[in-house]
């Protein structure tokens, strides 16, 4: 029974975890490149329609990924992970896991906040039609999927590593 339940667990956390690199990736190679060549209406629907539901969809990825994540870490050290800490295996993980968290805290926590500031003076400056204003706020918007995506690129090779390597 044991064996079933982890494997459902692992399952759920590799598939929300690379789910959420996924969707990251797209929002930088897709939709940022969509919102920059959009013109007039096109990039206030963007911004009200589109951007609210993948920002949902990072909140429940993330969320799953950090839940799970946790729950094999202290099932592998069988409940006692400061005992384990001698090894890389354990160093791999924690460090990745982490700074996974660190990243999901900052999404809840902070980019919400930033995003929908930027987000509302961009439609105040669409409307204002001021094109210089608008790229300095595209370009600010964009800072957030990017970083996220370099630290989602080294939070799975840390994983990887420690599955791999440790
Ligand atoms: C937040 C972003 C995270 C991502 C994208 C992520 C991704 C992954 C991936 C892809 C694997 C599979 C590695 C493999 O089997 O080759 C994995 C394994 C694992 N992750 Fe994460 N993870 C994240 C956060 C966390 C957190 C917060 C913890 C909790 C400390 C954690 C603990 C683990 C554990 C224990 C394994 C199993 C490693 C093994 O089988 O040896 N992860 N993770």
């Amino acid at each position: 029974m044991g064996t079933e339940i982890l494997f459902a667990v692992r399952l759920a956390h590799v598939v929300a975890g690379v789910s959420w690199l996924g969707e990251v990736v797209t929002i930088n190679f897709v939709l940022l490149p969509a919102l920059f060549h959009a013109v007039g209406d096109d990039r206030l629907v963007l911004l009200s329609t589109v951007f609210p539901r993948l920002f949902r969809l990072a909140t429940v990825l993330g969320g799953t990924t950090v839940a799970s994540g946790l729950v094999l870490f202290l099932w592998y050290t069988n409940l006692n992970p400061l005992a384990s800490l001698r090894g890389q295996w354990a160093w791999l993980i924690l460090g990745g896991g982490t700074v996974g968290a660190a990243l999901y805290a900052f999404h809840l926590f902070q980019e919400s906040g930033a995003e929908r500031s930027v987000a509302a003076h961009l439609a105040f400056v669409v409307d204002a039609d001021d094109p210089r204003e608008a790229q300095r706020l595209l370009t600010h918007l964009a800072f957030f999927p990017r970083l996220g995506m370099v630290v989602l690129v080294a939070v799975v090779a840390l994983m990887v590593g420690a599955a791999h390597f440790a």
